[in-house]
C-alpha cells in the first residue's frame, strides 16, 4: 500500500452517510459540529469530550442535542460504531486520540497540528500506515479558492526567486495562546508556511528564524518573528508575522508576493490574486482547465477526506505530506533558539530517531522500514 492513503476503509454500500464521532467540544468543536452537521454525506453519531457537559452543551446548542456523548473515544466508541472520528482535541492530545482511533481501525480527519511535536506527529504517520487507516490534517486555510488561483498564477513566472508573505494582526485572545512559547510560529505561522508549500509544491532545505516580542506585546512567548527558508533552486520564501501589530492589519492569510523571471503575483490572502507578467512569459493558455475550486476551510477538508475514504484517492493533507508543514514550524524554532541556520532534514532526523524510540509493536515496525522521511504525501 501507499503510505498515508486510504485503503478500503469505507465498506458495504458507500452511498450512506459516514457515521462520525467528533472528539473535542470546545471553541474550534462548536465550528466542527455545525460543519458535520450541515453536511449531508455524513451523519454524527457521538461527541467525546472530558468536560462532557460541555459536549452537551454545544450539541444543544447547534439543535443535536440527541446525539450520544461521553468523556472519550474509549467510552463511546463501541457503542456508536463510526466510520471515522475527527479529532478537535487540544494538540497534546492529538497522540493519544488518534492513535486510539487508528488502533480501533478508524480512519481520522484531525485537527492541525498534527499533533504536539515531531516526533509524535512521525509516531501517528507510521501508525496510519501501519493500521492501514487514512490520517489526514485539516489544514484549513487550503481550502481556499484564490489559494488556487495564485498556484496557477506562480506557475506562469518562469523561474521563481522570491515568495514573501506578511502577516499583521492584533487579536486579544485572551487563553493558552497568550501564556504559550512560541504563539506566533506554533499556532498560526503553520498555516503560511503550509500555503508556501502548497504554493511551490516544493519542501524547503533550510531556515534562518528570528523570533522576537515587541516591547508593547500582550503576549508571555515571542509574538513576532521572521523567518527566511531557502527552497530548491536557491529560492528564498520570506516569512515576517506579527500577533501584536494594530492598525493597517492584513488577511488572515497573510499579504503574499511572488517574483519570478517573468513577472511578479500578488495575493492580499483575501480577495483574487493579481499577476503582472512583464517579458518573454505567457499568460495560462485559452482552454486551460483550473482545478476545481474548493470548498472554503474545514467544510473542504472535510469533503475531500469524505471523498478519499469514499473513492481511495489521496487528499492533500495526509499525516505524510502535513508533517514537512511542521517540519517547517520546528526547524524554525530551532533556528531561532540557537541563533544560526537549520538545515530541515536534520531536524526530521532528530524526531524520527525519538520516535524509535517511543514507538511499539506495528508502529515502530513500519518507523524502521521508512527510507526516505519525505517522500511523495
Ligand atoms: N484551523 C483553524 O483555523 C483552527 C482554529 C482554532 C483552533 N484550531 C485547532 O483546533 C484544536 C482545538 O482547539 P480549540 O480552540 O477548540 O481548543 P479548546 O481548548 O477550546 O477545546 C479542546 C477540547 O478538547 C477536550 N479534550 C482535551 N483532551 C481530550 C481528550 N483526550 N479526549 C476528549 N476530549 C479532550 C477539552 O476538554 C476541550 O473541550 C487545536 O488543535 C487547535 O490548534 C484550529
Amino acid at each position: 500500500m501507499t503510505p498515508g492513503t486510504a485503503s478500503g476503509t469505507v465498506s458495504g454500500d458507500v452511498n450512506r452517510p459516514l457515521r462520525v464521532l467528533q472528539v473535542g467540544a470546545g471553541g474550534m468543536g462548536r465550528g466542527w459540529l455545525r460543519t458535520l452537521l450541515a453536511y449531508d454525506q455524513v451523519e454524527l453519531v457521538g461527541v467525546a469530550d472530558l468536560d462532557v457537559a460541555r459536549a452537551k452543551e454545544a450539541l444543544e446548542q447547534a439543535g443535536a442535542g440527541d446525539v450520544a456523548t461521553g468523556p472519550t473515544i474509549e467510552a463511546l466508541a463501541d457503542q456508536v460504531q463510526p466510520d471515522f472520528v475527527v479529532d478537535v482535541t487540544i494538540p497534546e492530545a492529538h497522540h493519544p486520540v488518534t492513535m486510539e482511533a487508528l488502533r480501533r481501525g478508524l480512519p481520522v480527519l484531525g485537527e492541525k497540528p498534527l499533533a504536539a511535536n515531531l516526533a509524535e506527529s512521525l509516531e501517528l504517520t507510521a501508525a496510519a500506515q501501519a493500521y492501514d487507516r487514512l490520517f489526514m490534517v485539516s489544514q484549513s486555510r487550503r481550502y481556499d479558492a484564490n489559494l488556487f488561483a495564485y498556484r496557477r498564477q506562480l506557475r506562469q513566472l518562469g523561474r521563481l526567486g522570491i515568495l514573501t508573505a506578511e502577516f499583521f494582526k492584533a487579536p486579544h485572545f485572551g487563553g493558552f495562546r497568550d501564556a504559550m512559547d512560541h504563539p506566533l510560529v506554533l499556532d498560526m505561522a503553520i498555516h503560511a508556511f503550509d500555503s508556501a508549500r502548497f504554493l511551490l509544491e516544493a519542501d524547503p532545505v533550510a531556515v534562518y528564524c528570528e523570533e522576537y516580542n515587541p516591547g508593547w506585546s500582550w503576549y508571555a512567548g515571542d509574538a513576532a518573528a521572521t523567518a527566511i527558508f531557502e527552497f530548491g533552486g536557491g529560492l528564498r520564501y520570506v516569512y515576517t508575522g506579527s500577533w501584536c501589530s494594530p492598525g493597517q492589519e492584513t488577511s488572515w492569510n497573510a499579504a503574499w508576493r511572488a517574483s519570478g523571471e517573468h513577472g511578479t503575483a500578488l495575493w492580499d490572502g483575501d480577495g483574487p490574486p493579481t499577476l503582472e507578467i512583464v517579458e518573454g512569459g505567457e499568460t495560462a493558455p485559452e482552454g486551460d482547465t483550473p482545478e476545481a475550486d474548493p470548498h472554503p476551510g474545514i467544510a473542504g477538508s472535510l469533503r475531500e477526506f469524505v471523498a478519499a475514504l469514499r473513492t481511495g484517492t489521496t487528499p492533500m493533507g495526509t499525516a505524510r505530506d502535513n508533517v514537512a508543514s511542521l517540519a517547517m514550524v520546528y526547524a524554525a524554532i530551532e533556528s531561532a533558539r540557537d541563533g544560526r541556520r537549520v538545515l530541515v532534514a536534520d531536524v526530521l532526523e532528530e524526531a524520527y530517531a525519538q520516535a524509535k524510540a517511543r514507538a511499539q509493536g506495528p508502529v515502530l515496525d513500519v518507523l524502521t522500514g521508512w527510507t526516505s522521511l519525505t517522500p511523495p504525501g
